[in-house]
């Protein structure tokens, strides 16, 4: 830099931010804005990207990429650093050797909001000393499709539930404010909408209402807005026939307006060249450039040809030079926020002790811990250490390190420089059970899942991004299940671990069935047969369906992707060295055909089951044993005459009627009696998470203001309508074990 450019305004840190911004956006060329708005992906041309493109920002860089990326930015006319952004969803999917937690459901499944936060700012740290300014997350989707493949992705199917972890997660990774070296930006997605799909098919046109959308699917990103998450990333779809990254009111009239969200806001992948040669509804580059531009998107994701279009578009009259300013003040702002100009924020020198370190991995263990849900249990667990001498670890993913990381993981193939973690940072079921159990571990694989062949319609899809692999399920193998038998004959109890596994779940990768896939059925069946008692460890990336034999399993549990230390977690749950404790933020279905089956539908049909199926759940949201039993009594509200203003107060007694410890999720579901419109039969509004010794019983304070107990109305306005209510109380969402409380609202 020449002693000239280095006493211009923007550099001078002295000035305030909106000063810098101004005389900043003042020296920059047409080309220069344009250039801003766009984030490319580092994997491709780098210094076509900064040189001629000129972008703002770049996403999915290995470790040596950011440091080219940043030098070539150097030789740029107004040096301005560039925003790096990657999906660390789960800790810092693909840095090699970072931390990588259980997946987003996973960690719903603990319901618990301060080691959410905790996990994202250990996150945080570890992205931020590897120069990524950026998180992809959280995903605030609302899961109600099973067969949609980025169920893993999300917090479930409960908006209160997401929205109390959603906002955990975005504190914890802006930390204290952006100019903390180890806050990075977090990323509301995907806005909104996106998972309403049809037959759970990936991005399929969201047929929802702007009702529906401000009863469900809107609270939990209101909410992140309002509290100061600083970008969100718009949907893949279309909505009553319009790209969100295009839909004026969505954008224009609520976000920005009602919610007054000043935030940024990113397209999802090549959402501007969908609107092409995808949805069709812009004849070329140049229009649909022009429309994103004009409906307030400020950066670009991943459509290089933006720059082109959009610089036609002036050209043709359908924009004004001056349209990119108000989106590029606000990526400048950002970047002077993150003190990006005094520090480009480069990978740090020196990482140890920052990624990877042992007290991340301890927080690991302790959230892995508590995403584990057991389902089903006769008595056989915990693992009595007398009666046992030797246990059978049989299934395709009892040792399979990458899977059990789940997708965005490094296994899972969005990144190309890396294969997968580390093994040896990983435990799994097989690794955990030989370094705890004090029993002989005897292992056999048993089945195979699938293979995975190209796409007979081509390798790409018409923008040059690879198309997902077709999974072709294995067929049941003779000797494998003849291993895994005879293991099992000679144990005294079977660990049996099956699920799902990459090309079954992720982006375009939604599956028409639940069920297991590969050999694993005729596995479990074979293995019930042997008499052995058989604990089903279903590590699976969404709620799946079991064969019928899994009936006469002795136990089952779920386990979503639970990360690195999700084996050693396991083992410590067969043990009893820990307590069960995950409830499910997702309800089961018996059959595929049920869907959906979450708990929060709309009241109203004809009968309440299918003339060969009945409609409730495998298992329902909210449940999930313990290793000892709980009862719930004396549900009594200190009024139940409220006005709006008041806060519905009461108790609840809660005993620990067995002989172990436990940490009870005290579920509160409001019922309101009669509205205006039809609405949810009830709905989650608080919980709250209580420790109870053997034995003993537990007074709860409950708590709910009244204004929380809406609808929306026919208009679209969130209202409390007076009138009679229950409050609901009890372990589940299941009618059969909720206590219930009248209350009034005059
Ligand atoms: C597409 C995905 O939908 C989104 O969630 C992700 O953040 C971007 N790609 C970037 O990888």
């Amino acid at each position: 830099m020449t002693p000239e450019t280095l006493t211009l305004p923007y550099l001078n840190a002295d000035l305030s931010i909106s000063e810098r911004v101004a005389d900043l956006l003042a020296r920059m060329t047409l080309e220069e804005r344009v250039g801003q708005m766009l984030q490319l992906d580092a994997r491709d041309d780098l210094e076509d990207h900064v040189l001629r493109r000129l972008v703002g920002s770049i996403l999915h860089t290995s470790p040596e990429r950011i440091v080219q990326a940043s030098q070539l930015t150097a030789q740029t006319r107004l040096r301005i650093p560039l925003l790096v952004g990657e999906d660390c969803v789960h800790g810092h999917s693909f840095w090699p050797g970072a931390t990588i937690y259980p997946t987003q459901l996973g960690m719903a499944a603990s319901w618990n909001a301060p080691l959410v936060e905790k996990v994202a700012r250990a996150t945080a740290v570890e992205v931020a000393a590897t120069g990524i300014h950026w998180t992809f997350s959280p995903v605030l989707c609302i899961a109600r499709d099973l067969r949609w493949g980025r169920v893993n992705e999300t917090f479930g199917e409960d908006p209160f539930l997401l929205g109390e972890l959603a906002s955990a997660m975005v504190k914890g990774y802006q930390g204290e404010g952006l100019e903390d070296p180890t806050a990075i930006l977090a990323t509301a997605k995907h806005f909104a909408g996106y998972s309403e799909t049809q037959g759970g098919r990936d991005a399929s046109e969201a047929d929802i209402s702007r009702r529906k959308l401000r009863s469900w699917f809107l609270p939990p990103f209101e909410r992140v807005a309002r509290e100061g998450c600083r970008s969100f990333m718009l949907g893949y779809q279309t909505m009553d026939g319009v790209p969100i990254s295009t839909n004026d009111w969505l954008l224009s009239d609520v976000l920005r307006g009602e919610w007054g969200y000043t935030g940024t806001l990113i397209t999802d992948w090549d959402n501007v060249g969908r609107m092409v040669w995808e949805q069709h509804v812009h004849p070329d580059i140049t229009h649909a450039a022009a429309a994103a531009v004009t409906a307030g998107n400020d950066m670009i994701m991943t459509t290089p040809t933006f720059f082109e279009g959009a610089l036609d578009a002036v050209q043709n009259g359908l924009l004004t030079e001056g349209a990119f300013d108000a989106a590029v003040e606000r990526i400048l702002t950002l970047k002077f926020e993150l003190g990006l100009f005094e520090n480009p924020r480069i990978p740090l020198d020196e990482l140890d002790g920052l990624v990877g370190t042992a007290e991340h991995a301890e927080l690991n263990l302790e959230v892995a811990r508590r995403s584990l849900v057991l389902l089903e249990n006769d008595g056989v667990l915990p693992l009595a250490p007398a009666a046992t001498v030797r246990v059978a670890v049989v299934g395709p993913l009892a040792d399979d390190a990458q899977t059990q990381l789940g997708d965005w993981a490094g296994g899972s193939g969005q990144a190309g420089w890396l294969d997968g973690q580390p093994r040896e940072m990983i435990t799994t079921v097989l690794d955990g059970l030989r370094e705890i159990a004090p029993w002989d571990v005897v292992h056999a694989r048993g089945a195979d899942i699938l293979t995975l062949e190209p796409d007979p319609s081509g390798a790409t899809w018409p923008d040059g991004q690879p198309r997902p692999p077709v999974v072709r399920a294995c067929a049941p193998d003779d000797a494998q299940i003849a291993e895994a038998v005879a293991a099992a004959t000679s144990a005294d109890v079977v660990v049996a671990v099956v699920g799902d596994t990459f090309g079954l779940f992720g982006e375009g990768r939604s599956t028409a069935t639940l069920e297991l896939i590969g050999g694993q059925n005729a596995l479990l069946d074979a293995l019930v047969e042997t008499g052995t008692p058989v604990v089903v460890v279903l590590l699976a990336s969404k709620p799946l369906v079991l064969p019928a034999s899994v009936q006469r399993a002795a136990a089952v549990m779920w386990v979503a992707n639970p990360g690195m230390q999700g084996g050693r977690a396991i083992a410590e749950l067969l043990t009893g060295a820990i307590e069960p404790t995950g409830r499910l933020p997702i309800s089961f279905a018996r059959h595929a055909g049920q869907q959906p089956t979450y708990y929060n539908q709309i009241r109203g049909q004809h009968g309440d089951r299918y003339a060969d199926l009945t409609q409730s759940p495998a298992w329902a949201f909210g449940e999930g044993r313990s290793y000892t039993s709980v009862s719930y009594s004396a549900l009594e509200l200190s009024q139940s005459e409220l006005s709006i203003e008041d806060t519905i107060t009461g108790h609840v007694t809660v005993t620990n009627t067995g002989a172990r410890p436990t940490v009870e999720t005290v579920q509160v579901y409001v019922r309101d009696a009669v509205t205006s419109v039809s609405w949810a039969d009830k709905e989650l509004k608080a919980y709250q998470q209580v420790s109870l010794e053997p034995g003993e019983s537990l007074r709860v304070a409950l708590e709910l203001p009244v204004e929380e107990c809406t609808l929306v109305n026919a208009t679209g306005t969130r209202v409390v309508e007076p009138g009679k209510f229950e409050l609901l109380v009890g372990p589940s969402s299941r009618n059969e074990v909720l206590l219930t409380a009248e209350f009034t609202v005059a």
